[in-house]
């Protein structure tokens, strides 16, 4: 979510930016002197690399250690320069200049995680005997970390269990969060294994100008939604921090281990955090961290210790199990594994994702019918031509139209999303016409999600009476 304050697309000054690289020339060093793997240490390269290409075009001078910027003069106000131009990335901005979306075959290689290939994907199939799921099929899950590891594990008799979860900033969910619980439910189905959602209302308290009860009570409803995408009852255990930290002394105590072993200037560096930000904020890594590890939930995995974690989320989390992965073997702990989304846009374009900050950029979960219909005809960037000849003549373009791609999410029939491809493609289809196809695809489930959610409040009501 594009909420806070010290993230590098929002960075209002030369100095916050001097402040950054900064703290990433530290990272590396740290790194460094730690002996970190080659791959960690490349990827934190990559980083500074590309915070000082950012530094020298907003100030138009080289970052030199120790000076901070004085005087600047930007290079450029005719829109960005190259250097702006590279896609960034982190948990709380998404920004590409590129209308097609990030460039995620680069972010894998400056993430250092693995492309979910071909290979893989047959390897899923054959280990669960399922049908890979459209989310594979697609490359919307398109990265992971150790994934191998897991399905080893799964052959082998092992158990694992699944960890994800929700940040509640607000009441409302919008349907790109449901990306990774859609995915997540279907894991959970494939292999039959234990989930644990984590609902970060402290983080949101920390974030944004929350007050503490508000956190909680988005923490509630937000559960609905997240227990309304149909999980094992009997599997899965769902928590808010400012519930469970005070009454878990496991989970308490992995906390205070992860916050032991990673050192200020690391998660300045992973997080950006500044001197000026709040301790709550630079503690708060180990605490998204440490439902990673099995010992925080002794009522669900009892005395193991050692049972493998993997973590479905879109890629703006992994900074946080970047760290997590590597203070794991430090304090005797397997590393998480992890599965990779790309971004649901926002509904103006892929050079953002929809997030909750910009209404206009999203689709609710609480949204009518109408209001659905409305926000698509209106805000949804559109790949087509600007006349109906135009269109029938030259066809549109699907790599950059919004309403194509979200129907790359929902739309499950793989034969008629291609004719919708072709179609469109060719102009025999008009964007008006592929509009309706998305409205009428996603009203329904949206009205099926609602009606769910509907009957667990009512359910929670009752319970309430009892
Ligand atoms: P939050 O609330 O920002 O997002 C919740 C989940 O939704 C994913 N997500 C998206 N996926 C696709 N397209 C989008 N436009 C989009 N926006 C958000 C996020 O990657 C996330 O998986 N700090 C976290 C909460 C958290 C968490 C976790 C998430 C705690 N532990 C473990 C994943 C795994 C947060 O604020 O997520």
């Amino acid at each position: 979510m594009a909420d806070f304050q010290n993230c590098d697309s929002c960075i209002s000054s030369p100095l916050e930016l001097f402040e950054r690289v900064t703290a990433q020339g530290e990272k590396v060093r740290s790194l460094k002197a730690e002996k970190a793997s080659t791959d960690e240490i490349d990827a934190a390269v990559k980083l500074l690399l590309s915070l000082k290409v950012k530094y020298k075009a907003a100030t138009g001078q080289d970052y030199k250690a120790g000076s901070p910027p004085v005087d600047f003069s930007p290079m450029s106000n005719n829109g960005p320069t190259t250097a702006l131009d590279e896609d960034f990335v982190d948990p709380w901005t998404v920004q590409t200049s590129n209308a097609k979306g990030v460039d995620y075959d680069k972010l894998i290689v400056r993430f250092g995680s693995s492309k979910i290939d071909k290979e893989l994907i047959n390897r899923i199939e054959r280990v669960t005997g399922k049908t890979p799921h459209h989310f594979l099929r697609r490359g919307i899950f398109f990265s992971h970390r150790d994934m191998n590891h897991i399905l080893d594990a799964y052959e082998n008799k092992k158990p694992f269990y699944l960890y994800t979860g929700r940040g509640p900033s607000s009441d409302a969910m919008h349907v790109g969060h449901l990306i990774p619980f859609i995915f997540t439910k279907w894991l959970q189905e494939v292999f039959n294994v234990p989930l644990v959602v984590q609902l970060t209302d402290d983080e949101k308290y920390l974030w944004k100008d929350l007050t503490i009860e508000k956190a909680s009570e988005y923490a509630v409803e937000n559960a609905k939604d997240i227990i309304a995408c149909g999980f094992d009852i009997n599997k899965t255990f769902i928590f808010s921090d400012l519930d469970y930290l005070g009454m878990s002394p496991g989970f308490y105590k992995n906390i205070a281990k992860v916050q032991k072993h990673v050192t200020f200037n690391q998660v300045k560096g992973i997080f950006g955090f500044t001197d000026s930000d709040c301790i709550g904020k630079i503690s708060f890594p180990a605490i998204q961290a440490a439902p990673s590890f099995s010992s925080s939930f002794p009522q669900i995995f009892k005395d193991k210790k050692d049972i493998q974690c993997l973590i479905p989320c879109a890629i703006d989390q992994d900074p946080y199990f970047r760290m997590t992965r590597d203070v794991a073997p430090r304090i005797g702990y397997l590393k998480p594994a992890l599965l990779h989304s790309i971004f649901f846009p926002a509904l103006q374009g892929a050079q953002t994702k929809m997030s909750a900050s910009d209404p206009n950029s999203s689709i609710f979960l609480t949204d009518t019918p109408k209001q659905i219909k409305t926000k698509i005809n209106k805000h949804a960037f559109s790949g087509g031509k600007d006349t109906i000849e135009e269109h029938r003549k030259y066809g549109g373009n699907c790599e950059v139209d919004v309403s194509y791609m979200y129907l790359t999410f929902f739309l499950e029939d793989d034969d008629k999303l291609e004719k919708m491809k072709q179609a469109y493609t060719s102009g025999a289809l008009l964007t008006g016409e592929l509009k309706k196809v998305l409205i009428e695809t996603l009203q329904p489930l949206i009205a099926a999600h609602q009606q769910r959610r509907k009957q667990i409040t009512d359910e929670m009501c009752n319970l309430n009476h009892i």
